[in-house]
């Protein structure tokens, strides 16, 4: 990478609002957590910024859960938030383990605009790449969501190309705009 592309990145890290956390804030979903977990996927605002249409039962939110368990493709965490409440959830999904790439997605249900987002997706990120040995993270994000696009390039991730008419969403298409961290670009 070019030094000036690394000072931008380097820029973007220290970006006002951030507060570099010593402690972890990610951990495993558990069942007691669903009930909380169902109404965020249920939340208007929330289900705009994300590929999900149809509302959920119950049901088949208990039969998502499970199929995560021993699901080597799919990896969920919830984020804690400074209460010690659940605040959202992130996760790696679609993990490539012979190119060693993932999708990365990310929500929180509550306390948002306060940093718990960019450091939730560092967090993840280190985790990626420290611990499960990945090349790659790549993530989407609608061309209208722009405190997630603030959040994945504030994180290193670079804009890596726009997906035109990717999506239909209240009653329009959108551009989704593609995002890509390569595990050399994470600075300490
Ligand atoms: C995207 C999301 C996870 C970000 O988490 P967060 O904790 O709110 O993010 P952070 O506070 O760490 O950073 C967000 C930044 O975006 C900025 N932001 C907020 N609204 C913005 C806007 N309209 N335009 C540009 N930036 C904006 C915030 O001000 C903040 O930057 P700052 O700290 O310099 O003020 C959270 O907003 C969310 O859950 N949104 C709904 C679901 C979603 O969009 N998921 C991502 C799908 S790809």
């Amino acid at each position: 990478m070019k030094e000036n592309d690394r000072h931008k990145l380097r820029r973007k890290h220290t970006a006002r609002g951030y507060k570099r956390s010593s402690h972890g804030i990610l951990r495993a979903l558990e069942v007691e957590d669903l009930p909380d977990i169902l109404e965020w996927r249920k939340d208007p605002e929330i289900l705009r910024y994300l590929d999900s249409y149809a509302p959920l039962s119950m049901h088949e939110h208990r039969r998502w859960f499970e199929g995560l368990q021993g699901d080597r493709t799919r990896s969920y965490f919830g984020i804690i938030a400074p209460d010690d409440g659940l605040a959202g959830v992130i996760w790696l999904k679609q993990i490539d383990w012979r190119v060693r790439k993932a999708e990365v997605g990310i929500y929180l249900g509550r306390m948002r605009a306060k940093g718990l987002g960019t450091e939730a997706l560092r967090q993840l990120s280190r985790y990626a790449f420290d611990t499960l040995n990945l090349h790659k993270l790549w993530a989407t994000v609608f061309a209208f969501n722009a405190p997630s696009q603030t959040l994945f390039e504030r994180c290193g991730f670079l804009r890596e190309g726009v997906l035109r008419d990717e999506t239909f969403k209240e009653g329009r298409y959108h551009d989704v705009i593609r995002y890509g961290l390569l595990r050399e670009e994470v600075l300490p």
